[in-house]
């Protein structure tokens, strides 16, 4: 058996294209663009990466982007005075603040000043506790991706065995809590987990985002396993992996994502796509 791709970058462009019509029309009926705030504080290479393919795609389907490159030195009170403008200037829809920050500046005080209206990640502890209750406003995008890509193939979630190897706000936690809400028996591993073998071997289901090249083996994985690949890891000869072995895993999996080209590109899908819902209530308040 060759597994299927769940192909990241093609369901992408399919939601992109879809939003480009959507701002067509807003253009063409003279209406206010959809804005984006996006805030990097520092230099750090990754993030940087990851904020220009963010403002590439909002120039891609005409969101305005605003940007806000911050020196590391910045105090916690200068950025929060910063969210705090950005909140309650009517022009922008949404407020994006790249993480991780410095070490100086405590990253949820910085979550809870934005307005949760506004809030394109999810990351607002609102925006978590209703994805908790299974009462959502907006997703985070990692996750909401995944889930776009498993729907996509109809996977039928109900009573299967999911493992999620790595326990991060961004990630884990609100993977986990999406698919208990859609019906799976959901493990979540995290980095004192006591052999991770044990769960992944009797998984469905498995979605890795822990940071390290060819974290998940094939004799970790039972044969038709689904594998969602998270990390994105450069190599030294410069070359991006993931967190999977993905050669062997293409062998056992029935469907699998690769990296580049599966979950990264949704992740930025969803980002547009949250900006348009914080759009459409900003517009209607
Ligand atoms: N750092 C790593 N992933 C993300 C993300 O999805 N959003 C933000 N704001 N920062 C991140």
């Amino acid at each position: 058996m060759v597994a299927k791709i769940l192909d990241g970058k093609l369901l992408a462009n399919l939601v992109l294209e879809s939003i480009s019509l959507e701002i067509e029309a807003i253009k063409n009926s003279n209406k206010r663009l959809p804005t984006l705030a996006v805030v990097l504080v520092g230099s750090d290479p990754a993030s940087q990466v990851y904020v220009r393919n963010k403002k590439f795609a909002c120039n891609r389907v005409g969101i305005r982007s605003l940007e806000y490159n911050l020196s590391d030195t910045i105090s916690e009170e200068e950025l929060a005075n910063l969210i705090e403008n950005l909140n309650s200037n009517v022009e922008v829809d949404g407020i994006l603040v790249q993480l991780p920050l410095p070490k100086h500046i405590n990253s949820n005080n910085i979550m809870d000043k934005i307005d949760h209206h506004k809030d394109v990640d999810g990351f607002h502890r609102y925006n978590m506790g209703s994805l908790m209750l299974n009462r959502v406003a907006v997703y985070p995008c990692t996750p909401r991706g995944i889930i776009e890509l498993l729907d996509s193939v109809n996977y039928d979630y109900v009573g299967i065995n999911a493992v999620i190897i790595g326990a991060s706000n961004i990630v884990g936690k609100p993977i986990a809590l999406e698919l208990l809400n859609r019906g799976a028996t959901v493990t979540v591993c995290n980095s004192k987990t006591k052999n991770v073998a044990y769960y992944t071997k009797a998984a469905d289901l498995i979605v890795v985002a822990v940071g390290t090249p060819n974290y998940l083996t094939k004799d970790w994985v039972k044969r038709g396993a689904v594998v969602i690949d998270v990390g994105i890891n450069r190599l030294p000869d410069g070359t991006l992996c993931g967190d999977v072995d993905f050669c062997e895993l293409k062998m056992v999996a029935e469907h699998i994502t690769p990296v580049p080209g599966g979950v990264g590109p949704m992740t930025i899908a969803m980002l547009i796509k949250n900006t348009m819902l914080c759009y459409a209530h900003n517009s209607c308040v």
